[in-house]
């Protein structure tokens, strides 16, 4: 199966121009990749980005749908469809800005805004309820202990229909997250296996700390990559997608 790099980029860039910059940078430098490439940008620009036509179709036809290898993705999402929830933005209105897969349990999230396993675990439902793929984010702080606390952050989801759902777990030991401090490629391949073991064959992605002259070394070992800081520069993330491919 092909592999898939994903780019968070998180609360970046600064304006509607510099966003809609990077991603066309970013849509020329990947068009002939073969590995999926999913953009995450902030919702505010999950609109305005245009996805360039698959060869051959006609562009009014597909004008403003996806080209097949690159796709867009969100950051976060809320559990209910519509309501009374003020600032919140749900799976159906994801679903209807073309929004093909949804960064779930981010440890940002999970930090700093207090989402606990039980929040993350509705999500995960409700992303999957639309339709949309889900990336679940897990990983260990630094001194915790990995096997522990992938069970238990994925004790909740484990009764969903995992695989049939596509759903995609990405391993991102907080550790190395924006730090610059890399897990070891095969520390990464024992988190894989203990995912496996506990929700089934799902696709598992590496995140933390991931350039271009490190992404090869764990493609050998997953099945993708999620990047953040590196995502951020175009040049950079299409070398790293040049590596999936
Ligand atoms: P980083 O972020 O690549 O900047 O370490 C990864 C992530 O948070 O998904």
């Amino acid at each position: 199966m092909n592999k898939i790099i994903i780019g968070n980029w998180k609360m970046n860039p600064a304006s509607q121009k510099e966003a809609l910059e990077l991603f066309d940078a970013i849509k020329a430098g990947v068009k002939d990749a073969k590995a999926e490439v999913v953009i995450c940008p902030p919702f505010i620009y999950v609109s305005s980005l245009k996805f360039p036509a698959p060869r051959g179709a006609r562009l009014a036809q597909f004008h403003g749908r996806q080209y097949s290898r690159l796709k867009l993705g969100a950051q976060n999402v809320f559990w209910e469809n519509k309501g009374a929830f003020t600032g919140e933005i749900s799976p159906a209105m994801l679903k209807s800005s073309n929004v093909k897969y949804v960064i779930v349990g981010h440890s940002e999230r999970r930090k700093y805004f207090g989402e606990t396993n039980e929040d993350v675990a509705k999500k995960l439902q409700a992303v999957l309820e639309v339709g949309m793929t889900p990336i679940l984010c897990v990983g260990e702080n630094e001194g915790e202990n990995r096997e522990e606390v992938l069970r238990e952050q994925l004790a909740g989801v484990s009764g969903f229909r995992l695989q049939a759902s596509g759903l995609i777990v990405a391993y991102e030991p907080v550790w190395a997250i924006g730090t610059g401090k890399n897990c070891r490629p095969e520390d990464v391949k024992k988190a894989m296996e203990t995912i496996k073991n506990l929700v089934g064959d799902v696709r598992v992605l590496y995140g933390g700390s991931v350039k271009a002259d490190n992404a090869q070394e764990y493609l050998e070992v997953v099945d993708g990559l999620l990047v953040g800081g590196a995502s951020l520069n175009a040049e950079e993330f299409i070398k790293i997608v040049e590596k999936g491919s």
